[in-house]
């Protein structure tokens, strides 16, 4: 993306609320445009406009857009996050975004495979979802379940047993391949070594990694954020490359 093509928004907070433990819900709008239609895949870098630590923006998955509104969720892991949920309604940020590419969509069965708020990735997709499609949902325990109702049959597990499967989401798949192995499309989010763990179980060539690797600019510039991918003599910038990838194109695990 040419820096001329950038979207930059100053956004305020419309509603920022939490959502399940550590993960709260947040709602932004933008009083000078429209904010733009985005796609399954797509981020936004967020950041405040007057704070100088942390120095660098943050890059969030869109969940949704009403209302002239985009949605995020997000988990408290560090500076950002701790700063971001101490904000209250009307707070100013600034949004650069939609960014990256939209995930494919080959038509067919699909499964979408959440850990942790990296269901807030895959939320978009899951609004699209029909009865046969299927959503492994795990969490460490029930109080960090978002709790959305969503088309897909949603199967559960969590670390330590407070609900569904007790276990880990690659276990749970193994132990349903039945349910899944004709499926079309995989999407797969959540914290590394899950990722790491599916791409495991789950056919390469069907399924596709919303990878969340650090990220300094969003749009290609500062290199922080390359991804090792196969048939490739540099390696590809998630940001403009990604940051879905299909899983027989990475050479990370
Ligand atoms: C394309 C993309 C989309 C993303 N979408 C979301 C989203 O929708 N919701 C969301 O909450 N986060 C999302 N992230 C991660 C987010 O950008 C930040 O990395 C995260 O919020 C932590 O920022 P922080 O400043 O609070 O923590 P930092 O101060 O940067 O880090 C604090 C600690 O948390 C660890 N940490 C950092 N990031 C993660 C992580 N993702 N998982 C586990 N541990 C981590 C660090 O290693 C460090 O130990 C996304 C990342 C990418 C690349
Ligand atoms: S985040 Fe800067 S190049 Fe990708």
């Amino acid at each position: 993306m040419k820096p001329s093509e950038l979207k930059k928004f100053e956004v305020r907070i419309a509603q920022i609320a939490p959502l399940a433990s550590q993960q709260w819900s947040l709602w932004v709008h933008c009083e000078d445009h429209q904010l733009p239609d985005f796609q399954a895949g797509q981020f936004c870098m967020l950041h405040f406009p007057a704070w100088m630590d942390p120095v660098l923006p943050r890059p969030y998955a869109i969940v949704e857009k009403k209302d002239q509104m985009y949605r995020f969720i997000f988990r408290v892991e560090g500076k950002f996050t701790k700063l971001l949920a101490s904000q209250s309604k009307g707070a100013r940020l600034e949004m650069l975004g939609p960014l990256g590419l939209p995930a494919p969509r080959p038509s067919g069965k699909k499964v979408i495979v959440a850990g942790g708020v990296g269901l807030s990735s895959l939320m978009s997709l899951l609004q699209e979802t029909e009865a046969s499609d299927l959503l492994f949902y795990g969490v460490r325990k029930d109080l960090e379940r978002i709790r959305m109702e969503f088309p897909a049959k949603t199967l559960l597990a969590s670390d330590d047993g407070s609900c569904g499967f007790q276990g880990r989401l690659h276990e749970l798949l193994k132990a349903k391949q039945d349910l899944w192995q004709d499926a079309a499309a995989f999407y797969i989010c959540g914290p590394d070594p899950m990722m790491k763990a599916c791409f495991h179980v789950l056919p390469k060539e069907r399924s596709y990694f919303f990878l969340e690797e650090s990220m300094g600019c969003g749009f290609g510039i500062c290199m922080g954020c390359v991804v090792q991918t196969k048939n490739e003599d540099f390696p590809k910038k998630s940001c403009v490359s990604g940051p879905v990838f299909r899983g027989d194109d990475l050479a990370l695990w």
